[in-house]
């Protein structure tokens, strides 16, 4: 019980740091995990039934502006000891996310990073993604991969699998030689969380199980990092933002209240918006790039 709060050891934040991530790390109790499994499933059946924005984007990236069970989870004491030992005392929460795959899931997703669309100024060494397992996981229900070391690389580029329908499904692929002996499963038990880096290479494969695999995942940043072209928001869960790159978000102070869905709403398109551009710049550059080729 000691652990569930203290912060990494040294040891274990020398590993985030040289390998790029770091698993397995205990955060909830099995009572968390049965109580936060609970309130997705209400979660899940009320943004089914609303429609709309909250019916599309009940996966990503704002779930804590709506949600208790999020919100509390951002804020749970074990999560920050961890963000805090990692990025610092002011930690601010970019996004929610979570990550659903059900048995026998034919989907899987291309070696990426998760950066390169992030848009973000003074990132390194000031973010950290901790992926909250709610089931377990195994590499036959389809969990993330990891290449190790990869975040050595920086941002690489990234260009659709190939253009059929299922490459497209996978997303974009980082140009970045996987070895197999680099390969790393995130086969971790409900309850524990692996972390890692916004420029680690990572994949996820299909599912062979009847098992459904539901895991949470949670942004934590530097209040010193900048978001770029245009205007962004964060939730400050511990300390003091003395930069104010982020605009303030707030805390839900009941589920799916009219201020909590206003604030969604706001965020995610504002977020959206930023996004599109730093995709719209990204393209803008390759596209001079190879006018310049000729
Ligand atoms: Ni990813």
């Amino acid at each position: 019980m000691a652990e569930s709060l203290s912060r990494l050891s040294p040891e274990q934040v020398d590993h985030f740091r040289q390998q790029g991530y770091l698993l397995p790390v205990n955060v909830l109790t099995p009572a968390e995990v049965d109580e936060t499994i609970a309130a997705y499933r209400t979660y899940r059946t009320v943004t089914d039934r609303a429609g709309g924005l909250l019916k599309r984007r009940w996966n990503y990236p704002k779930i804590h502006l709506v949600a208790r069970w999020a919100d509390t989870l951002v804020h749970h004491p074990r999560l920050l000891a961890i963000a805090t030992s990692l990025v610092g005392p002011d930690l601010l929460v970019w996004s929610t996310n979570l990550f659903v795959r059900a048995g026998h899931s034919n989907s899987r997703l291309a070696w990426h990073q998760d950066a390169p669309y992030f848009g973000w100024e003074g990132a390194d060494g000031n973010v950290v993604r901790i992926w909250l397992a709610l089931t377990r996981t195994s590499r036959r229900n389809g969990t993330m991969l990891y290449c190790r070391r990869s975040h050595e690389a920086g941002l690489v580029r990234h260009d659709f699998v190939n253009r059929t329908l299922a490459g497209l499904m996978q997303g974009e692929q980082a140009d970045y030689d996987v070895r197999d002996e680099d390969v790393v499963a995130v086969e971790i038990e409900a309850g524990q969380a692996s972390l890692h880096q916004p420029t680690t290479v990572h994949s996820s494969g299909p599912s062979s199980t009847d098992e459904e695999r539901i895991c949470f995942a949670v942004d934590y940043l530097a209040p010193s990092i900048r978001p770029l072209h245009g205007p962004d928001s964060a939730l400050l869960v511990q300390g003091e933002d003395r930069y104010r790159h982020f605009l303030p978000e707030r805390r839900p102070t009941t589920d799916f209240s009219p201020d909590a869905l206003r604030d969604f709403r706001t965020a995610v398109l504002m977020r959206d918006e930023r996004l599109s551009k730093v995709m719209q710049v990204i393209h803008a550059e390759r596209a001079a790039e190879r006018v310049g080729g000729i």
